[in-house]
């Protein structure tokens, strides 16, 4: 069955110094984790963060990553220099991505094809604005996010899919647990329609958007949601709350 797989995205936060300080203070806090865990950090901090982190069970991820191999592409990453670090995720089309970069369906669809080239597994994020939630349109923005940005993936279960309604990151408006189940299942029927049924089974589907140590139990209770991509909850002690999820709280 689907194992639950909690991320981290750092985003544009922390240094060496506090990112590093962070994974030790956690590493003891989620070393028995019935989840994968793994922190997504800026890529400058990726060799200090996986050095931080190696003997744990907490894996490190890129934010971005490029498709070709190499090349005059100022600014970007490629699959080779995170492989050097044993990276083992990569984000791909954040909304933070698509709305401030102009990154496209089509870019996300060749960098998640090179991650998987590379044996990296991306971790492909969907999600409408408000607007197209209000106008009734999640389901086409969603399906037209996923024909194109998936397109002739040959085994999508080696892909992680992130449901991030754009409304609902880093505004403390999390979706409810029914809104996030419903998309999500959706977005399984959907892997089910455009590969197979039983491909659909197995994909690993995250919640994102303002998930945090209070609500985390609630969406991991709906049978389509197998984790989380936490934002600012994954800044702060708060992530080990998170990733225990299915244990008793600690502080109350
Ligand atoms: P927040 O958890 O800060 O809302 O961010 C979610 C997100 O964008 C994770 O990729």
């Amino acid at each position: 069955m689907r194992k639950p797989f909690i991320a981290g995205n750092w985003k544009m936060h922390m240094t060496a110094e506090t990112g590093a300080a962070l994974i030790k203070e956690l590493a003891p806090l989620v070393k028995d984790a019935n989840c994968d865990v793994a922190f997504c950090v800026p890529a400058i901090l990726i060799p200090a963060m996986t050095e931080a982190a190696k003997g744990t069970n907490i894996a490190i991820g890129a934010e971005n990553v490029h498709w070709e191999k190499e090349g005059a592409y100022t600014g970007e990453i490629s699959c080779d220099m995170l492989l050097e670090y044993g990276v083992k995720y990569a984000i791909v089309g954040h909304s933070e991505r698509r709305q401030y970069f102009g990154e496209t369906d089509l870019g996300v669809n060749k960098r998640a094809k090179a991650a998987l080239a590379a044996g990296i597994t991306p971790i492909v994020c969907v999600g409408e604005t408000l607007a197209e939630r209000l106008a009734g349109s999640t389901e086409a923005v969603i399906r037209e996010q996923m024909e194109v940005g998936l397109a002739e993936i040959e085994d999508i279960t080696k892909v992680v899919i992130a449901y991030e309604p754009v409304w609902a990151i880093g505004t403390g408006v999390v979706a409810t647990n029914e809104q996030a189940e419903e998309t999500i299942a959706f977005i399984r029927s959907e892997i089910g329609r455009i590969f197979c049924p039983k491909c659909a089974e197995n994909v690993i589907i995250q919640y994102g958007g303002s998930m945090n140590a209070a609500n985390c139990r609630g969406l991991m209770a709906q049978p389509d949601i197998d984790g989380g991509l936490i934002g600012g909850a994954s800044l702060t002690k708060d992530f080990a709350e998170i990733v225990n999820y299915d244990k008793p709280r600690t502080n109350g």
